[in-house]
C-alpha cells in the first residue's frame, strides 16, 4: 500500500524528486500548502505545466527553472488558471510554451507503470487528471484500503460502467484488473483518446465498449435493458451542458445523479462518487450522494472516503477541493 499511496514525507519527496520509477506525471508544487502560494507546478513526463492566477513574479520564475533544472525537463508551459473553466475557449484554454522546447502535440506520461497520452494542445485539460492517481491505483490493484476490494472475485470478469469518462484512465486501471470496462463521454475525440490509451497499455480496445452520449440519458437507457454493473464511476464536472438532459450543477444536482447511477449497481457492487467542485462542501457531499442512493432505495453497506492525494496537500487557505467516495451498495 505504501508505494501505492506516497502519505509519508520521504515517499512523497521520493515522487517528486523523480525518483519513482513508475510515476512521471504528478504535482510539484501545490500552492499554498507548499509555501507558493497562487502557484501550481506539474510534472508531465518531460515537461512541466506551470499554473498560476497572475503573471508570474521573478521568484516564481527562479522557483521553476530550478525544477526544470533538477528534473532536466525538456520544456516548460504555463497556463493562466481561470477558475471559472465554462467561461473560457479552447484557444485561451490552452497551454503556452514559457521554456525549453516545445512538446510534440500527443506525447505519453508513466503512472503506476501504465502509460497515459497528454497533450498540451487540446483545451483546459492535458489528458490525465493526476489529483485520481491513488484512485486510478485502487482499481488497478483491486484494493481500496486493506481488506476493502474494489470487485469480489467471482465467476467472470467484473463489469464496469465508468460515466463520464473523459479520456477513459480509471477504465484503463478497470482493465488492466480484468474488468470488462464501458466508457461513456459527451465528446467523441475523448472517447478516441480514451481507446489510444487502452492500446498504449496493451488493451484491445474493440474488446470493451465505447458510448458517445449524455449520461442521464444512458442510464436510464441501460436500467430499462436491466444492465447491472459491478462499479459505477461518476465523476462530472462541476457544470455540463447537453442537448438531451439539459443543465447539469455538482451543487444542484448530485444527489439526482447518485440516485439514477444506483440503478445499474448490482447487490453487493460498488458506485463510486467523485467531484471536484469547490461549491460544493465535503458534508454537502456526502449528504447529497447518501441521500440520493437512500432515494434509490439502497443502502450503502461499506464506504471509504478518499483524501486528496499527498502531492496535493491541503492547507487552511486552500482547503481539499476532491471529494471521492467508494460506497458498497446492498
Ligand atoms: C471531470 S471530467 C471526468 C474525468 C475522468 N473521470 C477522469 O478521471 O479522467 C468530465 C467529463 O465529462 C464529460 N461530460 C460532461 N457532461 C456530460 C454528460 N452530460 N454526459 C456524459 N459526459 C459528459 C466531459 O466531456 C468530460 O470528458
Amino acid at each position: 500500500m505504501s508505494s501505492l499511496f506516497p502519505t509519508s514525507r520521504g515517499a512523497l519527496l521520493k515522487l517528486r524528486s523523480g525518483r519513482n520509477q513508475k510515476t512521471n506525471t504528478y504535482r510539484l508544487i501545490h500552492g499554498a500548502a507548499d509555501d507558493r502560494d497562487g502557484l501550481y507546478v506539474d510534472r508531465l513526463a518531460d515537461y512541466l505545466l506551470v499554473q498560476s492566477e497572475h503573471p508570474l513574479t521573478e521568484a516564481q520564475q527562479e522557483t521553476v527553472q530550478a525544477l526544470r533544472g533538477a528534473l532536466k525537463s525538456k520544456g516548460v508551459y504555463y497556463k493562466r488558471l481561470n477558475r471559472q473553466v465554462q467561461k473560457i475557449n479552447k484557444t485561451t484554454a490552452s497551454a503556452r510554451l514559457l521554456m525549453g522546447l516545445e512538446a510534440p502535440e500527443f506525447f505519453n506520461g508513466t503512472e503506476h507503470h501504465l502509460k497515459y497520452r497528454i497533450s498540451f494542445n487540446e483545451g483546459y485539460s492535458t489528458g490525465l487528471f493526476l489529483d485520481m492517481r491513488e484512485n486510478r491505483g485502487r482499481l488497478l490493484n483491486n484494493l481500496i484500503e486493506p481488506g476493502f476490494p474494489v470487485f469480489e472475485r467471482g465467476v467472470g470478469a467484473p463489469k464496469i460502467l465508468n460515466t463520464f469518462s473523459y479520456t477513459c484512465s480509471l477504465s484503463v486501471c478497470a482493465a488492466r484488473a480484468g474488468a470488462s470496462t464501458t466508457s461513456l463521454d459527451l465528446s467523441q475525440k475523448y472517447l478516441e483518446w480514451g481507446r489510444e490509451n487502452f492500446r498504449l497499455n496493451q488493451l484491445n480496445p474493440d474488446d470493451h465498449d465505447f458510448i458517445y452520449g449524455d449520461t442521464f440519458d444512458w442510464i436510464k437507457r441501460l436500467a430499462k435493458r436491466g444492465e447491472l454493473y459491478d462499479l459505477v464511476i461518476l465523476d462530472p464536472p462541476t457544470f455540463s451542458r447537453s442537448k438531451v438532459s439539459g443543465l447539469f450543477q455538482a451543487k444542484r444536482d448530485y444527489g439526482r445523479l447518485a440516485k439514477a447511477a444506483s440503478a445499474l449497481v448490482r447487490k453487493n457492487g460498488m458506485l463510486l462518487a467523485c467531484c471536484n467542485a469547490v461549491t460544493l462542501s465535503p458534508s454537502s457531499f456526502k449528504n447529497e450522494v447518501r441521500r440520493g442512493i437512500r432515494d434509490g432505495g439502497r443502502k450503502i453497506v461499506q464506504s471509504f472516503q478518499a483524501m486528496q492525494p499527498a502531492d496535493f496537500p491541503a492547507s487552511q487557505n486552500e482547503p481539499a477541493y476532491l471529494k471521492v467516495s467508494w460506497l458498497r451498495l446492498n
